[in-house]
This record gives structure tokens, C-alpha cells and sequence, in this order.
């Protein structure tokens, strides 16, 4: 099969360049540059430049080996980045929730038991995979169950750049999902040693995990090059209970705040995520700039019950951006009850309207869904945004009708709010996913 050295794409585009701009191009010819060398199995495609399709056409109209692909009804956006989210909670995203603390104990936690099956998990694994790429979701940081082989299934079965981990718990847990130290340090040592940047050590968070096992991963992680992610103030109810059980521990007993407790247990870094983070002190947000801590901000699964979320309240993005604190969006499934970032952007944006916060805009949120999230990652010189160079990694949605009059922001919040009527139809937006110029999803229409 003779291998293309150029694909163009005509569509619309909207490229995320910051919190306040977002490029539109409408008509657009993108055109993407094959970067493998010879392998045709192995096709890599790159953005490499783009512009009005009239312009570009004509140039490439005698360029041997260029595949043209017209798609000029759609709108071409980089894929998502989810930073924070729970694999293996699939099929808890819509189950009762009261609050985090119960919500854990009466479904999550005896939904996570059953991965123990290996080969359920495998099952379960091919089929998130297939969700994460009808969500445009090509990379992000993900939590597994204790079971090492559902970081294995996730990392063999999720198309993009995903760090994943298993989450470790070894105090007041339940039996059935209690690990000792010892097996929880061992998985971490044996599984970030095999995938390294891959790989997050993943405290469940400070009331399920021990402090020396705590400790121990942080050090494993900065060996290997791996992440940590954690859960970090979400609850005032899971911030009392962290606090009034660390008091109790030796070397602990001092302690002020629950961001100190993994300041102590050394687990605050430039390559450390934490989940949440509602309530904390200007003193925390401190902690965590000066350790370089990222924040993944989960604004459907904080979001008040009647709206499937957990009433955890509202993360203050501007007090983060104030104290110089990294942070991106993210799904957090099953405590959001959706993949689609398209939702999380909705929520975002709708949340902080509601208290007259006006700079949460869909433009921001696209930044945060996609190049923010790539940052945390390290990968922000190789793909989440659409910029020349690097991997056309993309998904393709309808573009709205008279889309002649509207700007960036507009366009996407047509697309974000198009489903909040009926938030399960989410997944029906993106009609296509690339991942290196591959186009790995394409949705079924209704007659096909
Ligand atoms: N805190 C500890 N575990 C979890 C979890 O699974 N989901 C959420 N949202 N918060 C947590
Ligand atoms: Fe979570």
C-alpha cells in the first residue's frame, strides 16, 4: 500500500491558544505531515500547517500522495484530556449519591471488589476504551481499583497518553478491599518500574492509606518518573474525619491542615495531581505552589445531587490562579456522572455563572479540557492543541448552523449545552476521534 506523506482535512477548526483565546478558522484546510519513515503500518501524522482551504489547495493540488478528507460540515477540536478519573467506576456514575463518604462505602467500593476477576476487568477495560474514544478522550490521568492488572488492562486498552494507577488502601477500608503495606508498597515498586511516566501512584487518599505506605510511594514515584495522584479536600465531613485520624498518628499530631498531612508524607511535587481541592486555606494553595502540585478540578461530580454530582460545592479556580497553582478539568467518573468533557466544560462554565463568576468561559474551559490537561502530563511540547508540530491527535463535531455569525466561545457553548437537556446523550457528539492522524472512532449514524 503506498504510504501518504500528507493528509488534509477540511473543516472548521477552533484551536485553544490560553484561558482568554481560542483560534477560529472557519473553511480551513489542515494539513497533516506523515512523520513516520517508511513503516506504513506505523503512520504518525503531525499538524503542519493550516489555513483557508482555497490557499492551501492549491499548493498541495500537485503534491503526489495526499489524501484529502472533506469534512466540511465539522469542526475540528484537539482531543481531550481528562486528568482525573476512575476507570472502574463505570457503572457507579449514576447510583444514589448522598454524600462522598457514603456514596464510597454503599457503591463504589463494593463495585471495585468485583475487578479482582481479571478477566472482568479485561472486559470492562476494552469497553471503557471504546467510551473514552466516542468522548474525544485521548489522554489524562486515571485511578484503578487495588487490583495491579486493572492498571495493566486500562494501559493495554486506552487509545491516547494515559498515566494510570492503582489505588491504594490499607486503613479503614473494608475488609475485602484492604491491602497490607507491604503488598501496597511491593505493587508500586513492580508497577512503576514497568510503566514509569505511565504509571501514577495513587494513594486513594490520606483516611485509606497509611502514612508510611505514603511515604514510601512518593519516593518510588520520583525514581521512576512516575505521577502521583491523590484526593485532596473535597468534603468538609472527609476533611474532619482525615484530620481527627492523622492526630492520632505518630509524627502527626500537630498537624493543621489535610494538605500538610501529604506535605509530611512527601508526596507534594511538580508531578503530583491532586483531586478536588473545594476547601482549602490560602496557607494550602501556598503548599501546593510551592511544590509545583497540580489540581484537577471535577466540577460534575462536585456538583449539587439533583444534578448527579456529589454536593461537594465549588472549586475557586481564580484563588488557584492566584496562588500560581496549575490545574485542568476532568471528569472524575463515577463521582461525574459522564465522560464527555463537552459536559465537565458545560458544568464549569454554568457553576460559576450561577455566583456571577463571568471568566469561567467555554473558551478557558476548552483550554483546561485539553492543553492544561497535557501540561500536568508533561506532553504539552507533543499534542493538546492543534499547533504546527505537533501529533494530530482530534476529534471532529457537527458544526453548528450559522456558524458564520458566531465566535469561539459561541460555537462551543452551542456544542457543550447541546445535550443538557438529556445528559446521557453526550457521546453522541463527536463524530470522529484521530489519534496520529488515524481516525480510530467514527460514529455510527442512526440508519447505518
Ligand atoms: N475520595 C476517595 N476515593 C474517592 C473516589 O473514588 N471518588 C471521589 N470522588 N472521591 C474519593
Ligand atoms: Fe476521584
Amino acid at each position: 500500500m503506498e504510504q501518504k506523506k500528507y493528509k488534509i482535512i477540511l473543516c472548521d477548526l477552533i484551536n485553544p491558544v490560553s484561558d482568554n483565546e481560542a483560534e477560529l478558522i472557519r473553511n480551513s484546510a489542515v494539513v497533516l505531515k506523515n512523520n513516520s519513515e517508511g513503516d506504513p503500518g506505523q503512520d504518525s501524522f503531525a499538524f503542519f500547517e493550516n489555513g483557508k482551504a482555497e490557499y492551501i489547495l492549491n499548493r498541495y493540488n500537485s503534491e503526489k500522495g495526499t489524501d484529502i478528507l472533506d469534512r466540511r460540515d465539522q469542526l475540528m477540536l484537539p482531543a481531550f484530556f481528562d486528568i482525573h478519573f476512575h476507570w472502574v467506576q463505570d457503572d457507579v456514575r449514576l447510583m444514589p449519591k448522598e454524600n462522598l463518604l457514603l456514596w464510597l462505602s454503599e457503591y463504589v467500593w463494593p463495585y471495585e471488589a468485583d475487578f479482582i476477576n481479571s478477566e472482568y476487568s479485561r472486559q470492562e477495560a476494552v469497553s471503557f476504551g471504546k467510551k473514552l474514544l466516542a468522548a474525544g478522550t485521548l489522554g489524562g490521568a486515571c485511578y484503578a481499583s487495588i487490583h495491579g492488572h486493572t492498571v495493566d488492562h486500562a494501559l493495554e486498552n486506552f487509545k491516547g497518553r494515559f498515566a494510570a494507577g492503582n489505588v491504594l488502601m490499607t486503613m479503614n477500608s473494608p475488609d475485602y478491599l484492604t491491602q497490607t503495606e507491604e503488598d501496597a508498597v511491593r505493587l508500586v515498586e513492580e508497577k512503576s518500574s514497568e510503566y514509569r511516566e505511565r504509571y501514577a501512584a495513587t494513594p486513594r487518599f490520606a483516611l485509606t492509606t497509611g502514612p508510611d505506605v505514603m511515604k514510601a510511594c512518593s519516593e518510588i514515584a520520583r525514581k521512576n518518573n512516575s505521577f502521583i495522584q491523590t484526593h485532596l479536600s473535597e468534603t468538609e465531613k472527609e476533611i474532619e474525619a482525615v484530620l481527627s485520624c492523622y492526630r492520632k498518628i505518630d509524627g502527626f499530631e500537630d498537624i493543621k491542615t489535610y494538605t500538610e498531612i501529604y506535605k509530611r508524607c512527601g508526596i507534594l511535587s511538580s508531578a503530583t495531581i491532586m483531586g478536588h481541592c473545594i476547601h482549602l486555606s490560602d496557607e494550602e494553595y501556598e503548599l501546593l505552589s510551592e511544590t509545583g502540585t497540580s489540581i484537577a478540578h471535577c466540577p460534575t461530580s462536585n456538583a449539587p445531587v439533583k444534578d448527579s454530582g456529589l454536593g461537594s460545592g465549588l472549586f475557586d479556580f481564580r484563588k488557584a490562579e492566584k496562588a500560581g497553582v496549575k490545574w485542568a478539568l476532568a471528569s472524575d467518573i463515577g463521582g461525574g456522572p459522564f465522560l464527555s468533557m463537552f459536559d465537565v466544560m458545560r458544568s464549569f462554565v454554568i457553576q460559576n455563572r450561577e455566583r456571577g463568576i463571568d471568566d469561567a468561559t467555554y473558551v478557558k474551559a476548552l483550554y483546561r479540557s485539553t492543553a492544561a490537561g497535557a501540561e500536568i502530563l508533561g506532553l504539552n511540547k507533543i499534542c493538546g492543541s492543534l499547533d504546527t508540530g505537533k501529533a494530530a491527535d482530534f476529534i471532529l463535531i457537527d458544526s453548528p448552523a450559522e456558524k458564520e455569525k458566531e465566535s469561539a466561545e459561541e460555537i462551543l457553548k452551542t456544542a457543550a449545552e447541546s445535550r443538557a437537556d438529556d445528559r446521557t446523550q453526550y457521546l453522541d457528539l463527536v463524530q470522529s476521534t484521530f489519534f496520529g492522524g488515524t481516525e480510530l472512532y467514527l460514529r455510527k449514524k442512526n440508519n447505518d
